[in-house]
């Protein structure tokens, strides 16, 4: 049976936007569950759901609807166990939790376990349920860096200050990563929500575009025509940083130092997690992106 109906929890958040549309444009019957005390209002076309969270409440949202796909944030992951109940009592049939992030099965730096955690212990209760319950399926996306979001919006992780031409290369520069834009992360799900039961309960890496800093700064240069002041930064130190960040209990920046680490550290090969075209990438339908044309959406968006 196709899916028809999904509620994008998280639907007002960094990723919640761009899902709503590409589910919109997909054809799919979207609505947007948002807290009761958000002023959030949904864009023409999507029905707003408010609730309190509370499991019955939730219940109640959910019925009816055939898929849920979560994009709440890191501080409500701890109630992600309550959705997925919810889900599964309300015969939702398939499940899509907020992960969206990096692959830590290489290894976790000390200091950044919390997240990574979390998110597995949630993975491990979502297949429990769908053992349980043969009618409820769930997929997971790891996406790894939002690339074009994250060079916005996240100087201290990328390096990248678009604002003031600076770039603080850690290492080399030379670390690949791989990186998916918002819109290709939006395009995975609505391929996700269209695969049949069988080819589904598992994880789906996806990727836009894998690259380095030193690629990404030298797309920079030639698109802007400007210079670019660059700073060296050993991850040694930068480790050092985001432990101190977090003694301090500065949290925000303390992880955005420690995912830095976890991506870019020279050598420690944490920062791929697929190869664009390939694998789940040509079987959800995301693209292989230049570096260029990335580059290019941003500066043309932002700068
Ligand atoms: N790979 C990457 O580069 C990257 C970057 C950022 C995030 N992520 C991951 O992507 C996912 C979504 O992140 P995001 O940045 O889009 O999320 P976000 O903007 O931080 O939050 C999304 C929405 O979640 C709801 N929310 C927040 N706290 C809540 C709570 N305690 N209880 C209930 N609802 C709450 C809010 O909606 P309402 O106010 O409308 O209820 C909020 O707008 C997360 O798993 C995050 O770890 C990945």
């Amino acid at each position: 049976m196709s899916i028809e109906s999904v509620a994008v929890i998280g639907a007002s958040g960094h990723l919640g936007p761009t899902l709503l549309l590409a589910l919109q444009a997909a054809g799919f019957e979207v609505s947007a569950v948002t807290r009761a005390s958000s002023s959030y209002e949904p864009p023409a076309g999507i029905r707003v759901i408010r609730t309190d969270f509370s499991l019955k409440a939730l219940q109640e949202s959910l019925r009816g609807q055939d898929a849920v796909v979560s994009a709440i944030g890191d501080a409500g992951l701890d109630i992600q166990m309550t959705l997925v109940d919810a889900a599964v009592a309300a015969g939702v049939r398939r499940y899509i939790p907020s992960n969206f992030g990096a692959d830590y099965s290489r290894g976790v730096v000390a200091g950044f376990e919390d997240t990574p955690t979390a998110k597995k212990n949630l993975l491990d209760y979502i297949g429990a349920k769908a053992t349980a319950n043969l009618s409820f399926t769930w997929a997971d996306l790891t996406t790894g860096l939002w690339i074009d979001w994250a060079l916005v919006h996240t100087p201290e992780l990328t390096g990248f200050d678009l604002a003031n031409n600076t770039v603080s290369l850690w290492d080399s520069g030379n670390e690949p990563v791989a990186t998916t834009i918002l819109t290709d992360i939006g395009t995975a799900v609505v391929g996700l929500l269209g695969l049949p039961e069988d080819a589904v309960n598992r994880p789906f890496k996806v990727a836009s575009v894998k690259t380095t800093q030193n690629e990404i700064l030298a797309a920079l240069r030639s698109t802007t025509r400007q210079q670019w002041d660059v700073k060296q930064v050993s991850t040694r130190d930068l480790l050092q940083e985001g432990h101190k960040q977090l003694e301090a209990g500065d949290i925000w920046p303390a992880h955005m130092s420690l995912i830095a680490v976890q991506l870019f550290e020279d050598g420690a090969g944490r920062g791929v997690h697929a190869e664009p075209g390939k694998g789940d990438c040509r079987i959800l339908g995301v693209p292989v992106r230049s570096v260029e044309s990335v580059v290019e959406i941003i500066v043309d968006a932002w700068m």
